[in-house]
C-alpha cells in the first residue's frame, strides 16, 4: 500500500510518498498531524534528531526534508517497519540524511544501533514522537517513557515535539514535565473528530481508560456532539447506547529541555 502526501499535507515540505505494505505501521490521522507540525513548524528544527517510534519514517523523513536538520535517527521495535522506514527514505531522496535501527524505546537491539545511540547522548537537538497508547494502564505509560528515555540524549534546551491527543487531558500533559522539560504549547490541532470505537484499538484504548477512572485515575476529556465535555465512561455508555464515537482532537505538544520561562495551557 501506499499513501501520498501534498505539498499542503506536509507544511511545504513538498509532496513525500510513503509506502507500507501489510506488516507494517500503516500512518494515521495522528501521523497526519505530526506530519503537518514538523512542515509549518520547520523553524523550530535543526541540527540531530531522534523518531521515537518511527514507523514506516514518515516523521523522520519530514524532518530530514527541513534544510537546517543534518542527520535524523529513526526507531522503532518492529524490524518490519524499520526495513520500510528505509525503503521510504530512498524513495523520498533523503537516505543521506536519515538512519533506521530496531530499538525498545532508546535501546537498540543490535551493536550497530547502539553504537549509533551511544555517540548521541547528550547530542539530539530534537525529538519527534508519535508513540502508541499504552495497554493495561492509562493509555500515556508510552508518553512518560518516552519522555525519561529521550532526556539524556537531548542538548539543553533540546526539543520534543509530541503527539498527544485531546482526551488525555493537560493535567497528563504538564506532568511530562517532572523537573526535566518545561512545557512550551501546542503547536497543532485538529478539529475534534470521531474517536473512531469501530477501530479495535481506538476501542481497546477506550476500555482501558474507563478502567483507569473505575481505579480512581485522572478523569479523561472527551467531546460530545454537542461540545460538552464528558468522560471515558460516559463517552462508552454513549457509544453503547447510541453507537455515536465521542469526539477528541489530534494534537501535537512541545516540550524543552531545562528551566524556560513557563507557557500557560
Ligand atoms: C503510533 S505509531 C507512529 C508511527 C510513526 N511515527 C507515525 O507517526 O506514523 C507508534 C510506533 O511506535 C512503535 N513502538 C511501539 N513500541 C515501541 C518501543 N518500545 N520502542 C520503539 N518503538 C515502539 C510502533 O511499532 C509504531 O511504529
Amino acid at each position: 500500500m501506499r499513501t501520498s502526501f501534498s505539498a499542503e499535507e506536509t507544511g511545504g515540505l513538498g509532496p513525500i510518498v510513503l509506502e507500507h505494505p501489510p506488516g507494517s505501521f500503516e500512518p494515521t490521522a495522528a501521523s497526519r498531524i505530526g506530519l503537518l507540525t514538523v512542515g509549518r513548524h520547520q523553524d523550530l528544527l535543526g541540527g540531530v534528531g531522534v523518531d521515537w517510534g518511527c514507523g514506516v519514517g514518515v516523521l523522520a523523513i519530514a524532518t530530514a526534508l527541513v534544510p537546517s536538520v543534518e542527520k535524523v535517527v529513526g526507531l522503532d521495535v518492529a524490524p518490519a517497519n524499520v526495513e520500510q522506514a528505509h525503503t521510504n527514505a530512498e524513495i523520498n531522496r533523503v537516505e543521506d540524511r536519515t538512519a533506521f535501527h530496531v530499538a525498545d524505546s532508546m535501546s537498540p537491539v543490535d551493536a550497530g544501533g547502539a553504537a549509533v545511540l551511544e555517540g548521541l547522548t547528550g547530542r539530539v537537538d530534537f525529538v519527534v514522537a508519535n508513540p502508541p497508547a499504552s495497554v493495561g494502564d492509562d493509555g500515556f505509560g508510552f508518553r512518560r517513557r518516552v519522555m525519561e528515555d529521550v532526556a539524556p540524549f537531548l542538548v539543553a534546551g533540546g526539543i520534543v515535539l509530541l503527539n498527544v491527543s485531546a482526551q488525555y487531558g493537560m493535567a497528563r500533559v504538564l506532568a511530562l514535565q517532572s523537573g526535566v522539560f518545561t512545557y512550551q504549547g501546542m503547536l497543532e490541532s485538529t478539529d475534534a473528530v470521531p474517536f473512531d470505537q469501530a477501530r479495535p484499538d481506538l476501542a481497546e484504548n477506550l476500555a482501558d481508560y474507563v478502567a483507569e477512572e473505575a481505579r480512581g485515575g485522572v478523569t479523561y476529556e472527551f467531546l460530545s456532539a454537542a461540545g460538552e465535555t464528558i468522560s471515558a465512561t460516559e463517552a462508552r455508555r454513549r457509544y453503547q447506547a447510541t453507537g455515536s464515537s465521542p469526539l477528541s482532537r489530534w494534537q501535537v505538544h512541545l516540550f524543552r529541555k531545562g528551566e524556560w520561562p513557563a507557557v500557560t495551557a
